[in-house]
């Protein structure tokens, strides 16, 4: 179900600032260690901290950093990489005035049903490339643009031979041929398209909002997957406020994703649960909306995630180190906050130990900046700042 992982070794030496994510190797909740090395063997970290205490690696190539940052590969948690076509011209209609609806999904439907399995394993391929050139070493990729038995099974199919973590998205919204009978097609999801797709995937989603799926309809397509052994998540409070994050409490969600228009209760209900907030800036920003407000879930106890929410209609973006810089600009997150959410918060997220820190026994996912802190992702917006890449040890730029 997800991709193959190519495990090999290094040694990163001469790092000013390893962001570990690990507080019992470092300073603050970052695990900050600085003139360090970090080495990983067979695709695992076995040592970071001083370099003074590395331990002599053998048949490890040597990577001598020169007082640059390494932090950990970014775990983006939410992208809906398997579709065809693209929708720049609604993109330019929406910077002239025109709103943000889920209605644009339906055209990206059509795109995608029209497409041979060729066109779409090659679309998901590249973003997943263009993801982990720009540092992202975890994919999550949802399908949600076949909204049939057959293409939704395809579209999981196809995300499974790229990303890291597969989710059934049969509920992004009800398609335009049950139109005028919306609850057969919620049965059709819950039943048959269930049955179909949930050996092919880990997760299940539902998008829970206006011109999409209501609180009950929610409620039944989640439970039907977790019956079958999928782990719910949820599309919630992106376009207004509403039942989504409410559902996901209840379901017991790995996390609620957009969290825009959020009551007071429904921070409250994040703060008290398990369940991620996890951040989308790439669609506010796409769809010129107002940014979700970090600090307000965050000062609660809220645990928060960043994601890039790469998508045709509302967030054509793989990019982390842009959401990192959007999140602390207009989201009132602090620059290591950000660092924290785009990688340990996305693997909380995913209900990942094994990536989004780089202590010992986590997965050699890093990241080598051309950089001497994390605070410059930042600080130094759309400059290119990824230098390096490694993914279990194994080397991807
Ligand atoms: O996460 N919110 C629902 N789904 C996508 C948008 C999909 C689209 O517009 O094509 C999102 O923003
Ligand atoms: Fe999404």
């Amino acid at each position: 179900m997800s991709r193959e992982v190519r495990t090999g070794s290094v040694v990163v030496d001469r790092i000013g600032e390893l962001v570990t994510n690990d507080p019992t190797l470092g300073d603050g909740p970052l695990g900050i260690v600085r003139d360090a090395a970090l080495v990983v063997a067979d695709g695992v970290v076995v040592y970071a901290g001083p370099r003074t205490g590395a331990p002599a690696a053998e048949h490890a190539g040597r990577i001598d950093a020169q007082g640059a940052a390494v932090i950990p590969g970014f775990v983006d948690s939410h992208g809906h990489y398997v579709f065809a076509g693209d929708r720049a011209e609604e993109f330019a209609a929406r910077m002239a005035g025109q709103p943000y609806t889920a209605g644009g999904i339906a055209s990206t439907v059509r795109a995608t049903r029209a497409a041979s399995d060729e066109e779409l394993a090659g679309g998901v391929g590249r973003l997943v490339r263009e993801a982990a050139l720009a540092g992202t070493t975890t994919a999550e990729c949802k399908s949600g643009y076949g909204l049939s038995v057959d293409h939704e099974r395809r579209s999981l199919e196809v995300a499974g031979r790229h990303a890291d973590e597969v989710t059934f998205l049969g509920a992004h919204v009800v398609p335009e041929e049950y139109a005028d009978r919306r609850d057969d097609y919620v049965a059709l999801v819950a039943g048959e398209m269930l049955d179909a797709c949930a050996p092919h995937a880990t997760w299940i989603d539902v998008f829970c909002d206006r011109g999409a799926f209501d609180g009950d309809e929610a409620r039944e397509i989640l439970r039907a997957g977790v019956g079958r052994g999928l782990m719910p998540r949820v599309h919630a409070n992106q376009l207004q406020q509403g039942p989504g994050v409410q559902v996901a409490v209840e379901v017991g969600a790995a996390s609620a994703d957009h969290c825009t228009h959020l009551s007071d209760d429904d921070v409250e209900a994040l703060a008290a649960s398990d369940v991620v907030a996890t951040l989308l800036p790439g669609a506010e920003f796409s769809t010129r909306a107002q940014y979700p407000d970090a600090r307000r879930l965050l000062d609660r106890g809220a645990t928060v995630a960043l994601a890039a929410d790469c998508n045709p209609g509302s967030s054509y973006t793989t990019n982390m180190p842009f959401c990192i810089a959007v999140a602390v600009r207009d989201m009132r997150m602090t620059p290591s906050e950000a660092v924290w959410s785009s990688t340990a918060g996305g693997a909380k997220a995913l209900r990942r130990s094994d990536v989004g820190h780089l202590g010992i026994g986590a997965r050699g996912d890093l990241v080598l900046l051309d950089a001497p802190s994390h605070l410059h992702l930042a600080y130094r917006p759309g400059v290119p700042l990824v230098r390096s890449v490694f993914r279990a040890g194994a080397r991807v730029r």
